[in-house]
């Protein structure tokens, strides 16, 4: 199961290839992160796509914000829809970042690309570093999902990948819903600062149960 899971995690190129046919929706929480991050701060979106949220926070008045991707199409398509964007191509293990350069920073939808325990545990310590002691990590991402289309799948593949959410879609991406268990697991070096349940449509148009986390940096590369 390891090897496999581990051979899955490389999955950039699927991203890759989808990078001109897909969009993604998960909304900024705008009231509650102005509230917290001034216009000045340095903000890094891990994961941003083609740099729809970087977009967004650069009209909001966020005067520094750079979005790293490891999909080169997505970093390609954000840099032709939107130019004057601060978007790099990354390797998904480093960030070329010094400690504690950023106030905050992004995860949307980029968890559920990358499905192992082990691997999560590893992006959200390479935040942790970059991060500010009391700079702020926003999360967004898939809950596991009570429908009968979904609740058939994670059981199809729940004996191939072990951990519960883990599935492979039709044209191949293997990606994961989580509960929320496991994500304050995942940030419990975090202090949590609010944690919603939303309301989102996926990649493939069905809607969908999602969550948004904020939690601030307790300092050190934890
Ligand atoms: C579902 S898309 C979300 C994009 C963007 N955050 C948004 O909400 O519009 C997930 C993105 O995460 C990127 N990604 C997946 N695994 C990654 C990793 N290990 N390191 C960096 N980027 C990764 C993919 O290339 C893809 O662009």
């Amino acid at each position: 199961m390891g090897l496999k899971l581990h051979s899955l995690n490389n999955q950039i190129r699927y991203w890759d290839s989808v990078a001109y046919r897909k969009n993604f929706s998960h909304p900024l929480n705008v009231r509650l992160f102005q509230s917290m991050v001034s216009p000045e701060a340095h903000i890094l979106d891990y994961g941003c796509g083609y740099g729809r949220t970087c977009q967004q926070l650069v009209e909001l008045g966020f005067k520094n914000v750079i979005g790293v991707d490891a999909s080169p199409s997505m970093i390609e398509r954000g840099k032709h829809d939107h130019p004057h964007l601060n978007l790099h191509l990354i390797d998904d293990s480093e960030l070329p970042y010094s400690n504690e350069t950023f106030d905050a920073v992004l995860l949307f939808s980029v968890l559920t690309c990358i499905p192992t325990n082990l691997r999560q545990f590893r992006v959200v310590h390479e935040i942790s570093r970059v991060l500010r002691p009391n700079g702020l990590l926003y999360i967004s991402d898939l809950l596991l999902q009570n429908d009968t289309r979904n609740r058939w799948r994670y059981d199809e593949f729940a004996d191939e990948f072990d951990i519960y959410g883990i599935f492979r879609l039709p044209d191949g991406a293997v990606v994961r819903h989580h509960d929320l268990e496991w994500i304050e697991s995942l940030t419990s070096n975090f202090l949590q600062m609010a944690l919603h349940e939303i309301d989102v449509t996926t990649m493939n148009g069905h809607p969908a149960k999602a969550f948004q986390y904020l939690g601030r940096s307790k300092g050190g590369s934890q």
